[in-house]
């Protein structure tokens, strides 16, 4: 676990809200958790608040959702007071954010290579030449055979993995100190998502920096990450290093644990999840 002065991130009693015409929907309650230079991953079925506890780390929510927190702290950076110039220089550069499909966070009307050089001279300062060779080598960074052709593809003609590890290899430039992975890989095939895993892991001890890693895939985050958080109905039920997830205490993480299907103990049928409403009290 990451002691005091290797934190990056600190959220202390983070709640998001969304008014909807029915009412108030309480996406994230009362969510605490610190990142340090490890890989941690958020757990939870869809709709328990994974993906709006990331954004609301970027302040990348909807106007008109309320967001309240004890403490949102980035390295030196108060998120709860950073001005929207502030976060401007924070995303992207500082925090990195990963999404599912690498085609909405590319432009779709540059080039592959256009984009990563356009990086590279905001970043390096250097000429649109050196730009090129500096992209190529980042390309070939993250295993990408043929830089040459594909820098010179356009976002909707790279698949799903390919896309991933460009994204990646942008982050290789920009350099942040912390990355959030919304689902990286769960629309990619299993030998690729292995190869994305792979790049992300070297990127994340090469660089010393932190992972969030947001996934529904409890199997993934056990063998992938450092820490799991796992979520329900938008709490935190229960955090615990991934070794020790066999003796995890809290009853929804069991249920998880037990409706994994397992090849050493195949069973004819899957554990259904049983839920406490006893779970939902603060
Ligand atoms: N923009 C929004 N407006 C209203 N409700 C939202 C919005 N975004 C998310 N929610 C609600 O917040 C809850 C958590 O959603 P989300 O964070 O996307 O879950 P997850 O990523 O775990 O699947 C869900 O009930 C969802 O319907
Ligand atoms: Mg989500």
């Amino acid at each position: 676990m990451a002691n005091a002065s290797d934190t990056i991130l600190t959220v202390e009693n983070m709640s998001v809200e969304f008014p909807t015409l029915s009412g108030i929907t309480s996406a994230v309650r009362n969510v605490s958790f610190s990142i340090g230079r490890e890989k941690v991953g958020i757990i939870g079925e869809s709709g328990s608040g994974k993906s709006t506890t990331g954004r609301a780390i970027m302040r990348l929510q909807p106007p008109k959702a309320i967001v309240k927190a004890d403490r949102m702290q980035f390295e030196d950076v108060d998120l709860l007071k950073a001005s929207e110039d502030e976060m401007l220089a924070i995303r992207g550069r500082r925090i990195a954010m990963i999404l599912q499909d690498p085609k909405y966070s590319l432009n779709p009307v540059m080039t592959v290579g256009e984009q990563i050089s356009e990086t590279v001279i905001l970043h390096e300062r250097v000429s649109p030449r050196e730009a090129r060779e500096r992209t190529l080598a980042m390309l070939g960074r993250v295993n990408i055979r043929d830089p040459e052709r594909v820098f010179d593809l356009y976002p909707h003609e790279v698949s799903g993995g390919m896309g991933q590890r460009i994204m990646i290899s942008m982050m290789l430039i920009a350099s942040p100190s912390l990355i959030i992975a919304d689902e990286p890989t769960s629309a990619l095939d299993v030998t690729v998502r292995q190869q994305v895993l792979s790049i992300l892991d070297e990127l994340v001890i090469e660089r010393n920096i932190g992972l969030l890693f947001i996934s529904h895939d409890l199997n993934l985050v056990r063998s992938f990450c450092d820490r799991v958080i796992i979520m329900y109905a938008g709490r935190v039920v229960e955090t615990i290093a991934a070794a020790d997830l066999d003796q995890a205490k809290h009853p929804y993480t069991r249920g998880l644990l037990n409706a994994l299907p397992s090849l050493n103990h195949p069973r004819d049928r899957l554990d259904v999840l049983q839920r406490d409403p006893a779970w939902l009290e603060n």
